[in-house]
């Protein structure tokens, strides 16, 4: 095993080989673009140590952004063969090509973090001011576009939008989409980067790309999609996500002195409450909701313990999370399994059906802390960084033998070693 010292050096030289100049790809081969909310936990990551660096991973991203305020998942920086579906099958005329999809939106929340963290105070004000905009105009495109009839909860068109893109939560919703007769031939690329067993199944990568067919058959246009699209869901990882950065942009609109304040508590309130209606008492757990059937996804998941992080669980809840937690960590070595390792879907190395990923235990561990569970967010945290410094940085891990998983020198993980070697966290 490597000291923590070495840990670190070699987790900085993860991010600066994996500059492309001002972005950072999360790894050379299988993932070689600027992904959305890989850039916000890099972002952390570069702050620990080149915050002018740290900024520019953002303004780099938001080249990306559609007119309409949409924050694509992937931008296209520049041409790269070894990752599928790229630019071409998107099919989306812009410059810098984009994905036509989202993402975890994170961005405004490291905003917060990083201006709170920065040595640098007058160059994270200017940054900060310059993106508020910007971000706000991805948020309120959330709530026209993918929430329309203020429900409190953001209808998800894919399932690479909740980031976990094989999660078993998907498993029926995606079922139902019927793949396309027509659907252009295609080759994929991760399996030629990854062992095929740490990857999603053929049958989902199909239907994958059949969505893509839909959106390109609907112009892209979001409203249509909410009543046509054949996978809707409401998802954990986009609610909670965006609840916290909703909390974040009124700190940022609050402390710039930037108003429009009335509008994002509005959004707040509404999601406070769609959140909340996803809890099951009888599981102790969140569960997502497929949107086409209005029927709760009764399969417990990592996202299922997010809203200790977006803040919006009662005390009652957050202590019945505990004890769900404890009871999983009985049966994996290392937490936190992406799937309930009680559930016959519970696949420990194949991708978002099982292995450990340290950006979602970061988040989680965040909300533990902040709910008064100091132990196990420490826990948590541990577990990560026994991973790292055990396997090294890899995308993701084997709950119950530690092996590293999926992309080597993964910038996240890199990120999130970096992040919380440090220090226990933005805990406030
Ligand atoms: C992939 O290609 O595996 C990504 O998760 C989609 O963004």
């Amino acid at each position: 095993m490597q000291t923590k010292e070495s840990l670190k050096q070699e987790a900085q030289r993860i991010l600066r080989a994996n500059d492309r100049g001002g972005f950072t790809i999360p790894t050379a081969g299988l993932y070689p673009f600027q992904w959305l909310w890989d850039a916000g936990f890099t972002a952390l990551g570069w702050m620990q140590f080149d915050e002018r660096r740290a900024w520019e991973e953002f303004d780099r991203l938001f080249l990306g952004q559609w007119e309409n305020g949409m924050l694509p998942h992937i931008v296209f920086h520049r041409p790269e063969p070894t990752y599928f579906p790229g630019p071409e099958r998107w099919g989306v005329a812009r410059t810098p090509p984009t994905s036509a999809i989202t993402q975890p939106p994170v961005v405004a929340t490291f905003v917060r973090w990083m201006l709170e963290q920065a040595q640098d105070q007058a160059l994270a004000e200017a940054k900060a001011r310059s993106l508020y905009p910007k971000i706000l105009a991805y948020h309120r495109w959330f709530k026209r576009e993918r929430d329309p009839a203020n429900t409190g909860l953001i209808t998800v068109l894919h399932p690479w939008e909740t980031g976990a893109d094989n999660s078993p939560a998907w498993d029926e919703a995606l079922a139902r989409v019927e793949v396309d007769p027509a659907l252009p031939p295609y080759t994929r690329r991760d399996t030629a980067h990854v062992d095929p067993s740490q990857r999603p199944h053929q049958t989902e990568y199909d239907r994958f790309l059949t969505l893509l067919e839909v959106y390109k058959r609907a112009g892209f246009d979001q409203l249509g999609l909410l009543r046509e699209c054949p996978f809707r869901v409401a998802s954990l990882l986009i609610d909670c996500v965006l609840h916290r950065a909703n909390r974040d942009l009124l700190w940022l609109s609050r402390r710039l002195g930037l108003g429009n304040e009335a509008e994002i508590e509005g959004w707040l309130k509404a999601s406070q409450q769609g959140i909340e209606s996803l809890w099951d008492e009888e599981a102790g757990l969140y569960f997502n909701r497929d949107l086409r059937t209005g029927e709760a996804i009764r399969v417990g998941v990592s996202a299922s313990f997010l809203p200790l992080y977006a803040g919006t669980a009662s005390p009652a809840r957050a202590e019945r999370l505990l004890r769900t937690l404890q009871d999983w960590a009985q049966q994996v070595r290392y937490l936190i399994p992406s799937t309930d390792p009680y559930s016959p879907r519970f696949e420990p190395q194949r991708y978002w059906r099982g292995p450990v990923w340290a950006v979602v235990n970061y988040l989680i561990a965040l909300g533990f802390a902040e709910y008064g569970y100091p132990e196990m967010a420490e826990r948590i945290r541990q577990d990560t960084l026994k991973l790292c410094e055990v396997t090294g940085f890899s995308e993701y891990f084997h709950p119950l033998t530690g092996q590293g998983l999926g992309g080597g020198a993964f910038s996240w993980t890199a990120a999130i070693y970096l992040a919380w070697g440090q220090a226990a966290g933005p805990v406030r």
